[in-house]
């Protein structure tokens, strides 16, 4: 039974430097020796498209290349399951992580790396007054730590805003936001996107940066979003920011995008539930839609109110099949073969072939043998393309957030009607897919996702990220969002608004729509160091390395902690099923259906082993999964040598060869 040491990939988040290589080699094998590349060799394969001058187009600053390095090195943290704070734990598939979202980046790389379909993120604007984490380049985690008060250092709370005079303005929060980015990247899927919310401080280097990391050619749009109403303007009132759209390879992406037209989700859950229950009596069902319409006159579905009838096919107009512009030529009825007349200045919206075809089909109404009307469906033109402009003025959204919060806790969040629209642009194609924001704030981005789902009843998973940012009473903008923690009984950070505000929303969803049986739980989640003691010394601390030799597991870890590290290490999904079973009298837990078995108890005595070592191995065989499984001990559980090697060899004989301790 071999110790998963420190520096092994088991240990430890992604690798992504070790990643490259590979892919690298893959391509050029010629162009490394002795593992290192030779960049002399590497050059010929690449034939003139290499550039070396110094002078190069693109965006430079102060600490960009320090910046890029930071996103690669490995992060020695973790990721602690908190059940109590989270709702409906044991089936959700949303997440919400506590934490600074660079580690946490690091931390999902191999559980989630190419897996997420649409990134947004709010990241601070840098308007001088926000607030922009400074990364610390030596030891990000406990600067994390110590910065949220979570451990004992004079630095605890110090969080304070890039004022525009520290004459690294730009470059602080340039050096914030690139590493970021980079994660961002590579946890897209090839057909995903990733949406920014900037204004015109930093957008113009938002895209330069964006040119770099993602392609000038999977640029997107650059969205123009009014509804700010900024009335310090001197020149110009500036009323809107903007909204940067790349996609991780455009080539990939769907093609053709699109947005309901406005109150059409609603009629048509309306028209499936008056299909249930009427069947195929479409008068009847008639009757009711239009009754529905009249009793919500004030609604956005209103202007939909000409689909009023009801057949087979859905809801739908009569329409006129003429148009100013269309086609002039004898159209025929297809029965009768008498010309149709058209009025003047008139043409048809479709050619003979095209009318007889919807003829055939039932879709035209012959009011008399020469008139006739056209049925249009409101579920196939209920969609349009996205604009590149958006309007919505920002104060609704922070109404409807104080009202469904019941105070004015969270400034400036973004309208989730709007993100809403962004989430079915970006994710239209696969209602399932894994939505992200890792600037959460008041997780409008959840709940947006959350809405989308209760619309299209889709089953997208949104996983959030958000610093639990101390709020400080003494500044009076902070001073209701302090005293809401406060009565909640929370510590006072901006994390717990959201968990809040995804309770809030959940609740809001169910109370409007009672039948609703979609996921509105998440998993709370909170970044640590690693549970494994020598798993998280670095090279040069080599008293963190003596404590770390004498017990592994840290004090104050639980089981849960230990199981989700190795979960997260071995690149499984954080909502991956976990089954726990009793055997020889020892909790041992099966994730993922049995990649993972892992027995944590602290002392398995040298009689335990047999019928331990047997059970697994027969709980193994039923559950039977499809790769190698990993069987993970305490190595401090076993009394003396003989007992481990007894057990290992057990459960060698019965195909599991991967037998680890921590
Ligand atoms: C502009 S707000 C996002 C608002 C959000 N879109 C909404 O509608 O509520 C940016 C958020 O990012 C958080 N944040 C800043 N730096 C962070 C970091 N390093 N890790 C995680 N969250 C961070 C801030 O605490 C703040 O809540």
């Amino acid at each position: 039974m071999e110790k998963i040491i420190a520096g092994e990939p088991q240990a430890r988040s992604a690798d992504i430097i070790a990643d490259n290589l590979e892919r690298l080699k893959a391509l050029f094998p010629e162009a490394f020796t002795e593992g290192k590349v030779d960049f002399a060799v590497l050059r010929q394969p690449l034939g003139d498209n290499v550039d070396e001058s110094d002078e190069k187009y693109g965006l430079n600053w102060y600490g960009k290349r320090r910046a890029r390095q930071l996103a690669l090195t490995p992060s020695l943290g973790t990721l602690r399951p908190c059940p109590e704070e989270s709702v409906d734990w044991d089936m959700t598939q949303n997440l919400m992580i506590e934490g600074d979202n660079l580690e946490v980046l690091k931390l999902l790389q191999k559980s989630y790396s190419g897996k997420v379909k649409l990134i947004y993120i709010d990241p601070p604007y840098n308007t001088g007054k926000d607030f922009v984490y400074s990364d610390n380049y030596r030891d990000n985690l406990q600067n994390y730590l110590e910065s949220t008060g979570q451990t004992d250092s004079s630095n605890s709370g110090t969080f304070s805003s890039n004022s525009e005079t520290s004459g690294r303005f730009h470059t602080y929060w340039l050096n914030m936001i690139l590493p970021r980015l980079y994660l961002a990247r590579s946890l897209l899927r090839k057909d995903g996107t990733i949406m920014i919310s900037i204004d015109d401080t930093e957008v113009a280097h938002v895209r330069l940066i964006m040119d770099d990391i993602f392609g000038p050619e999977n640029f997107i749009a650059e969205i123009v979003w009014e509804g700010a109403n900024k009335n310090d303007a001197r020149q110009i009132g500036i009323c809107h920011e903007y909204v940067i759209v790349y996609a991780k390879n455009r080539e990939s992406l769907q093609r053709d995008w699109g947005l309901d037209k406005e109150g059409v989700q609603p009629v048509l859950q309306e028209v499936k539930r008056l299909r249930g229950l009427h069947g195929t009596d479409y008068c009847a069902a008639s009757e009711d839609l239009a009754g529905w319409f009249r009793a919500n006159k004030a609604k956005p579905a209103f202007a939909n109110r000409r689909f009023r009838n009801i057949d087979a096919r859905g809801a739908y107009k009569e329409d006129d099949p003429t148009a100013p512009g269309g086609r002039k030529f004898e159209l025929r009825n297809p029965r009768t073969g008498q010309v149709i007349p058209l009025r003047q200045n008139r043409g048809w919206s479709f050619d003979q072939e095209r009318f007889d075809r919807l003829v055939g089909d039932g879709r035209i109404t012959f009011v008399t043998e020469t008139s006739v009307m056209v049925r249009r469906y409101l579920h196939e033109t209920d969609k349009l393309t996205p604009p590149s402009v958006f309007y919505q003025p920002a104060r609704s959204a922070s109404e409807r957030l104080n009202r469904m919060m019941g105070a004015q806790i969270f400034d400036y969040p973004k309208d989730e009607s709007i993100l809403g629209k962004f989430i079915q642009m970006a994710t239209d194609d696969d209602p399932n897919a894994i939505v992200m924001d890792f600037f959460a704030g008041s997780g409008t981005t959840g709940h947006a996702a959350l809405e989308r789902n209760s619309l299209d009843n889709g089953n997208r998973r949104y996983v959030l990220v958000q610093l639990p940012e101390p709020l400080d009473s003494k500044k009076s903008h902070q001073r209701a969002a302090t005293d809401y923690c406060d009565e909640l009984r929370r510590p006072r950070s901006i994390a717990e608004l959201t968990k809040e505000r995804l309770r809030r929303a959940a609740q809001k969803i169910k109370d409007e729509n009672p039948e609703y049986t979609g996921d509105l739980g998440f998993r709370v989640f909170k970044l640590d160091t690693s549970n494994i003691r020598a798993w998280n010394s670095k090279p040069d601390n080599l008293e963190g390395a003596l404590r770390a030799a004498l017990n592994h597991v840290e004090s104050g870890r639980t089981e849960e902690d230990i199981l989700y590290e190795l979960l997260l290490k071995l690149g499984l999904d954080l909502c991956v099923p976990i089954e726990t079973r009793t055997i020889a009298a020892r909790a041992v837990h099966a994730v993922g259906a049995g990649s993972l078995i892992a027995c944590l108890d602290e002392a398995i005595s040298s009689d335990e082993v047999e019928p331990l070592g047997a059970g697994i191995a027969d709980w193994h065989d039923i559950l039977d999964p499809a790769g190698e499984s990993t069987v993970v001990f305490r190595d401090s559980a076993f009394g003396d040598d003989v007992a481990k090697t007894n057990l290992t060899a057990i459960l060698e004989q019965r195909g599991l060869g991967n037998v680890r301790s921590l």
